[in-house]
């Protein structure tokens, strides 16, 4: 009897001291909506988990808690709150939690994208910085996406011949996918005319559906084993195929150096420079990883930016007329347009930078997560908390933006607010230590597409413009709801 009551008090005393710690530790974090037991704030969070985290933070504050399943996170809807997270505790606040779909790449803890900032990490972004992020290294290899936007031209003029109806999206993601490939290999790897079913787009296609899917054995993850939804074997041979490919690349690339022929200067060469003078840190199996990475990172992001900025001047002829006179002032007499003429072109940047506010391609950044408890503002974080920056809220806030939902450049031509990750409001590509650091090939490809499309033809819709669909869906980046499509007219 007296060891059965020990027993009671003691079961009695632990429910009270944990429920004490829950109560304790719930008074410290973020104030957040009431969840349910197992399934915590799923309910609240729809299709556009952007659109309703921005609601319910007007009810409970620019840092707030959610609860999923049994991930908990913490979510910053303000540029304070941004900068609390991205600038003053960057360091803490820089992990990365590896979805199970990544689990299916097989060097998924070399993956600069999914990893957090521990030394592999370090050693990758330092491997970028000696290629990636130099204007001068990247204006070398730019008479090789020259090309790449050449065959798209040729692609249009005779798409304009046939009278033939063109996804824009489709087309900007192909092109995006050979000047990454040009960018990083010095090579084609897909083309525009076949759907490249099986092929190099397949894959990547594959992979940023199925990474950016939500999963729910992320949330409850003793559902892992069991892949409930078919996620990561879908990753898995998406993921293969692509290795199998770059690693082929890469040995052919070892044995052109074996031979001392001449060097390509592509990324591929400096990334393998880097390896030889770091072994230790960075070899070959991480160059193989990060040139997938690059692509699942660098081709819809940019591509979904320019159809939507190709969407935005469709809308408004006045501003695709304005462009198309600011890019004549750079054409070359052989009528081509040089992708380092047109870095400076006000107008053109201000369109790109209005797309990149109204229409954010990763509109809760890449989610990042707490490494240590760490103190945002009058909170304390525990360690492994999720953190989600609503760019998006931020970039729509009528208390940083006159007519938020409009789209309007000139907004751009009269502002020093740029998207480097210094101006809180605007962080199409993240802040601090994980922000994104393909920026500079980013504005080269897109500004490159956006002219071309525009400079070179006149374009009829298949509707009037009042009946275009602006809506977007949710996943590792914000698309279009509906494709973009139109008929070319050529003008030459
Ligand atoms: C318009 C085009 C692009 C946009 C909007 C974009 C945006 C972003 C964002 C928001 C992040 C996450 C930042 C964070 O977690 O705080 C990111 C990460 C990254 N981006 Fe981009 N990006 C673009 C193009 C590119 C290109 C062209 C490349 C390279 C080829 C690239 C490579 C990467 C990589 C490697 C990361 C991971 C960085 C890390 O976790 O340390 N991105 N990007």
């Amino acid at each position: 009897m007296e060891l059965l009551l020990l027993i009671l008090s003691t079961i009695v005393f632990f429910f009270f001291l944990l429920h004490g710690l829950d109560l304790y530790r719930k008074r410290r974090m973020p104030p957040g909506p009431t969840s349910f037991p197992i399934i915590g704030n799923l309910l609240d969070i729809g299709p556009k988990p952007h659109e309703s985290l921005a609601k319910l933070s007007e009810k409970h504050g620019p840092l707030m808690t959610i609860r999923l399943g049994s991930i908990t996170s913490v979510v910053a809807s303000t540029p304070d709150a941004a900068r609390e997270i991205l600038q003053c505790q960057d360091e803490v606040c820089s992990g990365r939690m590896i979805p199970d779909a990544v689990t299916a790449l097989q060097n998924h803890d070399k993956a600069i994208l999914w990893i957090s900032a521990n030394e592999d990490w370090r050693a990758i972004r330092k491997a970028l910085n000696t290629y990636l992020t130099h204007q001068h290294k990247l204006d070398t290899l730019s008479d090789l996406r020259q090309n790449v936007v050449d065959e798209m031209l040729e692609f249009l003029n005779q798409s304009a011949l046939k009278n033939e109806l063109v996804n824009i999206g489709n087309l900007a993601f192909a092109v995006v996918v050979n000047q990454i490939s040009n960018t990083c290999f010095s090579r084609n790897v897909t083309n525009y005319e076949s759907e490249d079913i099986g092929g190099f787009k397949t894959a990547v296609k594959t992979l940023m559906e199925v990474d950016g899917k939500f999963n729910i054995a992320d949330i409850f993850p003793i559902l892992k084993p069991l892949d409930p939804q078919n996620i990561r074997r879908q990753a898995k041979a998406a993921y293969a195929w692509l290795d199998h490919v770059v690693q082929g690349f890469i040995n052919e690339r070892l044995k052109h150096r074996e031979l001392k022929l001449p060097r390509f200067g592509d990324m591929l060469d400096s990334l393998l420079d880097y390896s030889e003078d770091n072994v230790q840190v960075f070899n070959l199996i991480h160059i193989k990883t990060l040139l997938v990475d690059l692509f699942i990172a660098g081709t819809k992001t940019s591509s979904n930016t320019t159809e939507w900025a190709i969407t935005e001047l469709f809308l408004n002829p006045d501003m695709f007329a304005i462009v198309r006179k600011e890019v004549s002032t750079i054409v070359g007499e052989d009528g081509k347009i040089q992708e380092e003429k047109i870095l400076d072109l006000p107008y053109l940047h201000a369109v790109v930078k209005e797309t990149m506010r109204l229409h954010l391609s990763v509109p809760l950044l890449a989610p990042h997560k707490t490494e240590k408890e760490v103190k945002l503002n009058e909170y304390v974080v525990p360690k492994n908390v999720q953190i989600l920056v609503n760019v998006w809220a931020m970039a729509r806030d009528p208390k940083y933006w006159k007519n938020p939902l409009s789209f309007m450049p000139e907004r751009f031509m009269k502002t020093e607010v740029d998207y480097k990750g210094q101006h809180f409001q605007f962080l199409p590509f993240g802040s601090g230590q994980r922000m994104c650091p393909g920026i500079p090939l980013a504005h080269r490809v897109v500004s490159l597409m956006v002219v071309s499309f525009v400079y070179h033809f006149d374009w009829k819709l298949t509707h009037a413009r009042e009946d275009m669909n602006m809506n977007d869906v949710f996943g590792l980046t914000l698309l279009r709801a509906t494709p973009l499509v139109a008929y070319p007219i050529s003008i030459e």
